[in-house]
This record gives C-alpha cells, sequence and structure tokens, in this order.
C-alpha cells in the first residue's frame, strides 16, 4: 500500500477542510477563532484517514495546544499494530492574522512521510532562506546578503535590481532590510506567513526569487517538506530569541543551537508528501469562494516520490440534488 497514491484525495480533504472552515470566519477579527476552527476540521478529516498518524510538528506541546500537539495519534489505526505510520507536520491555518484580516496569502497546509521523515523541531524562532530550484547550491545562511543576492541575480541571469526577495516586516530585520536595500533588489514585505512567501519562491512566474529573515521553526521544515517536492532549497538555523526558547529547544535535546539544517535534514523523509489549500486569495492559489450552494477550493498537493506536483481546483456541491448548473 502507498499512502501517497493510496490516500492522495483524502489528505487533499484535510487542508481542504481546514482552509473552509477558517475562510468562513474570514475578516471576523479574531485570528485564535479562526484557527481553533481549521485546527478542529483539520483534527475531524484527519481521524478520518485510515492511518496510525502522529503529530511532530502541530500547534505547539501537549499543555499548550488543545488538539494537534506535538506527539497526538491521529488517524482512524492509532494504537494498531500493522497500520500505514505516518508522520504529520501540520499547520492548519498558516497566516491566522491574515484570514482574521481578510488579507492575502493564509493557507492551510500539512506535510507527511513515513516515520522519522520531519524534523521535530521546537516551536521557536528560526532564521531562513529560501530559493527555488534555480538557484538552488548557490546560497548560503551565512553568506553577507550581497554575496547571495549576487549569486542569486546570475542564477536567474539577470541583475540584482531585478530580484524580488520575500522578508517578514519585523523590527528584527531592520538590518537585513537595509542590507537588501543596499543592493537595489526590491523587497516585498509580509506581514504574515512565511511559509507561503517560501512556497512562491520556488516556483517560476511569481515574481519572488527568495525568503530571507527569521520566522517560526515549525513553518521551517514545512517549507523544508515543500521544498524538496519542489526541488527548491532552504537553509536555516534555530535562533532562541529568549530563556523560554531556549528551555523549548532543550527540551527536544537540541544542544547545538548554532548547527545550521540543510533541506535533507529539516525534512529528510524518502515519502514526503506536501498539501495546502488557499484560505484567502494569495499569489499561487486562490482563497476559498463561497457561492450559496456550495464553495470552491484550490489547492496543491506534491510527491517527492512520484515527482508529481498537482493544483486541485475543486467546485463542492452541496446540493447534489438540484445540480445548480443544469437547472
Ligand atoms: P501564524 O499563522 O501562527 O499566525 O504565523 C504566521 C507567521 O507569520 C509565520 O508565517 C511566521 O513564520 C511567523 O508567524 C513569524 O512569527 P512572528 O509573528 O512572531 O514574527
Amino acid at each position: 500500500m502507498s499512502v501517497d497514491t493510496d490516500f492522495e484525495l483524502a489528505f487533499i480533504k484535510v487542508t481542504e477542510e481546514a482552509a473552509v472552515a477558517a475562510a468562513q470566519t474570514m475578516g471576523w477579527g479574531d485570528r485564535n477563532e479562526s484557527d481553533r476552527v481549521a485546527v478542529e476540521a483539520m483534527r475531524k478529516t484527519l481521524d478520518e484517514l485510515d492511518i496510525a498518524g502522529r503529530v511532530v510538528i502541530g500547534e505547539g506541546e501537549r499543555d499548550e495546544a488543545p488538539m494537534l500537539f506535538v506527539g497526538e495519534e491521529v488517524g482512524a489505526c492509532k494504537g494498531q499494530e500493522g497500520a500505514v505510520g505516518v508522520d504529520f507536520a501540520v499547520d492548519p491555518l498558516e497566516g491566522t492574522n491574515l484570514c482574521a484580516f481578510g488579507t492575502a496569502g493564509a493557507i492551510a497546509v500539512m506535510a507527511a512521510s513515513e516515520r522519522g521523515g520531519l524534523l521535530h523541531a521546537p516551536d521557536i524562532y528560526m532564521d531562513k532562506i529560501v530559493v527555488g530550484p534555480t538557484a538552488r547550491g548557490k546560497i548560503h545562511l551565512d553568506a553577507p546578503v550581497a554575496e547571495n543576492l549576487r549569486q542569486i541575480a546570475d542564477s536567474f541571469d539577470r541583475d540584482i535590481e531585478d530580484l524580488t526577495i520575500v522578508v517578514l516586516e519585523r523590527e528584527r530585520h531592520r538590518q537585513l532590510i537595509s542590507d537588501i536595500r543596499d543592493t537595489g533588489a526590491r523587497i516585498k514585505l509580509i506581514g504574515d506567513g512565511d511559509l507561503s512567501a517560501g512556497i512562491t519562491a520556488a516556483v517560476r512566474g511569481t515574481g519572488v526569487h527568495a525568503v530571507m529573515g527569521i520566522g517560526g521553526a515549525p513553518e521551517g521544515v514545512i517549507t523544508a517538506a515543500a521544498m524538496r517536492c519542489l526541488g527548491g532549497e532552504i537553509q536555516a538555523r534555530l535562533t532562541p530569541l529568549d530563556e523560554k526558547q531556549r528551555a523549548r529547544a532543550d527540551k527536544l535535546g537540541i544542544t547545538d543551537v548554532e548547527k545550521m539544517y540543510s533541506t535533507e535534514e529539516l525534512a529528510p523523509g524518502n515519502d514526503l508528501l506536501f498539501c495546502c489549500s488557499g484560505v484567502t486569495d494569495g499569489q499561487l492559489l486562490r482563497g476559498v469562494r463561497f457561492f450559496g450552494r456550495g464553495y470552491r477550493t484550490h489547492s496543491l498537493y506534491m510527491s517527492l516520490s512520484r515527482g508529481l506536483i498537482r493544483f486541485v481546483d475543486t467546485i463542492h456541491r452541496e446540493d447534489v440534488h438540484t445540480p445548480v448548473y443544469f437547472q
């Protein structure tokens, strides 16, 4: 049995359902509520799968999160001997603020792999650089910004001035933003969502060439799964910003916080799967559209082993007995 081929539609349903639940709260201004409904929907659909799943990246540690906490078992076959074992890295709503205020780029996302295929990273910050296949192997997290941008520009056979780099708009990125500006490259400052930005950077034609800066470590692991499927690259280093974050790293036995992680170290699995669905409109995916007697979702499903990158545009009719289109 292949988790990939047997569960493809079921996995897409997992992020679709989370996206639809979150999208129904779009603009309500309540990020916690948007997140809560997305988590609940994702948890419910994960539990319908005939697998023995385990959450390795989730909503936080058990004492912080009521559902989809790290270590939680999911799936209809949990605890059953011989059941298909799957590790999950989930972010039911990436960009809680984006959804709460109806701005672009919120997605529901998950990555899956055979057991041990996704790094169990602590929920702390992580310094990252993400590029697509064109600039893969040309960047280094520790290189000066100007050098990385020169390498990326050369890879795309263009001037640095013709690059667009995505950076989370945060005070901690003041120096990074200034360094990028000094090179003449263009910057797209985003309020949230460095995970979906990373995926965008790995797809030609989006006009995004790299993502740089400090964001969440869980998002870094999920980005790595996407980069494995897309042939892109992420380099990252855990960046605990205070004592509490250092303690979280300690708890997972991470002693070397200086370690730089490669894409393959963050997501080492051979059977990696990645799936995301748009909540609000973004550069890669449309958000959920409701049309009264149904809704339409837009998702991206990727499989490393099958070399598959599939965009899925689905109309979900709720009026199956009175078809809208044939009246
Ligand atoms: P949420 O979906 O949990 O709100 O995270 C959004 C996000 O912008 C991530 O994309 C990013 O990695 C992280 O938050 C950055 O954290 P912070 O907002 O603390 O700078």
